[in-house]
């Protein structure tokens, strides 16, 4: 049975969600599941807005033929080709001849590429803020390459003032029913899975994201309907602000989080003991991440949140432990920026942990290490508790920076 919900009057959400997925790109770990959003317009002509992953593709085309109810599609406008969201295009395309897909010249080859078939001749090829009259409504493209993907663009919705942003303004985690903003309670929970998508998906580029925000920025927008996560019918300058500072690689929350690994638990105990002191100089929501144990699109979302970072390692085969290795090349994937860092480095021979997290640091733009470094042989001595309060002090002013 279809699951349609209407958005507006002429307005349908023909898109589903899922929880049978445990990772989403077979890497992120998705607990709640995503979604697949697609959304279909009935005007004089009728448009469809991207398509969605094979796994909920039975009831996507049966949401598409109960609200078309008889009617051709007339176009089916391509914003994103990656497969979550395009593995469908070529079904949509077979079971309704006369359509037109409407992409940039990029998408059309992805798609040719990606289908082994040569869909030209059902193409109308736009160009940045062409338009597309579709009857009341008037669509102009406005292109966002390398949010994340090259081909990316983003189509505006003159008349009621939507904006279809692709992965933009996306989320992990399904829809439950409630597809509006408005409708759920978008606390603290939403906003750090978004953050969590952000981050890992889009993170690298903070600078796209910027160009692309600076192009709507003189748009009208009322809504905005991304390909993942809720609708958002209300709260959209405060989602406007989150991606100016997430694209801009700024903290959102002034406060220290330690991101350890440790094999026998020593270097965690330096670590809470550095916490500790961090607490008694009235910092506040301090967290500490074990690298082994959580997942890294869990250490990533929350460096993009905070101000200040730890990285506390011991020396491993002489060389760095590899999970924290792992941490740090994506620091550097992620094109992370603006961190004030504090080093510790454990080791009983041969340490080297504090020279190669460093080494690590050096591409990465506007990192301000903390001038106070604690290594410890196995275990803290309790004659280092001085520099763990040094560090504590140094830690305390980089968040007055
Ligand atoms: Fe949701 Fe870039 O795909």
């Amino acid at each position: 049975m279809e699951c349609v919900t209407k958005i507006n009057e002429n307005l349908y959400y023909v898109g589903g969600s899922e929880r049978k997925i445990h990772l989403f790109e077979n890497m992120f770990p998705v607990p709640n599941g995503v979604s697949y959003n697609s959304y279909l317009l009935v005007d004089e002509k009728t448009v469809l807005f991207d398509t969605v992953d094979w796994s909920i593709g039975d009831l996507f085309l049966e949401n598409i033929e109960f609200v078309l109810n008889g009617r051709p599609l007339d176009y089916l406008i391509v914003n994103h080709m990656e497969l979550d969201h395009s593995k469908m295009v070529k079904v949509i395309l077979e079971k309704y001849p006369t359509t037109k897909v409407v992409l940039n010249q990029k998408a059309l080859a992805m798609l040719n590429a990606f289908v082994h078939s040569d869909y030209t001749s059902r193409a109308i090829i736009v160009n940045e803020f062409d338009t597309l009259k579709v009857g009341e409504h008037e669509f102009t493209f406005v292109f966002a390459p390398m949010v994340h993907w090259p081909e990316v663009m983003m189509t505006y919705d003159k008349k009621d003032k939507i904006l279809f942003s692709a992965d933009a303004f996306g989320s992990f985690g399904s829809l439950d029913g409630n597809i509006f903003s408005s409708d759920i309670d978008i606390d603290s929970e939403y906003y750090s899975e978004m953050r969590r998508y952000y981050a890992n998906i889009v993170g690298k580029f903070g600078q796209a994201v910027t160009n692309v925000l600076n192009k709507a920025k003189d748009l009208e927008i009322k809504m905005i309907c991304p390909l993942h996560g809720a609708i958002w019918n209300d709260k959209i300058d405060i989602i406007l602000r989150k991606y100016k500072t997430w694209s801009s690689y700024l903290p959102e929350d002034n406060t220290v989080s330690i991101y350890y690994a440790s094999m026998y638990g020593n270097t965690e105990n330096a670590c809470y003991a550095l916490a500790n002191a961090l607490a008694k100089r009235n910092i506040k929501n301090i967290k500490m991440f074990d690298v082994s144990k959580t997942d890294i699109s869990y250490l990533i979302s929350d460096v993009f949140r905070t101000k200040t970072i730890v990285i506390a390692s011991p020396t491993y085969n002489g060389g760095l432990y590899p999970k924290m290795e792992n941490f740090l090349t994506d620091l550097n994937a992620l094109n992370v920026q603006n961190k004030h860092v504090a080093i510790i480095e454990n080791g009983t021979w041969a340490i080297t942990a504090s020279k190669l997290i460093k080494k690590h640091l050096e591409p990465l733009k506007n990192i301000t290490l903390i001038n106070k470094e604690l290594r410890i042989s196995s275990n803290l001595c309790n004659n280092q508790k001085l520099i763990i309060d040094e560090m504590a002090d140094e830690i305390g002013k980089s968040l007055e920076a």
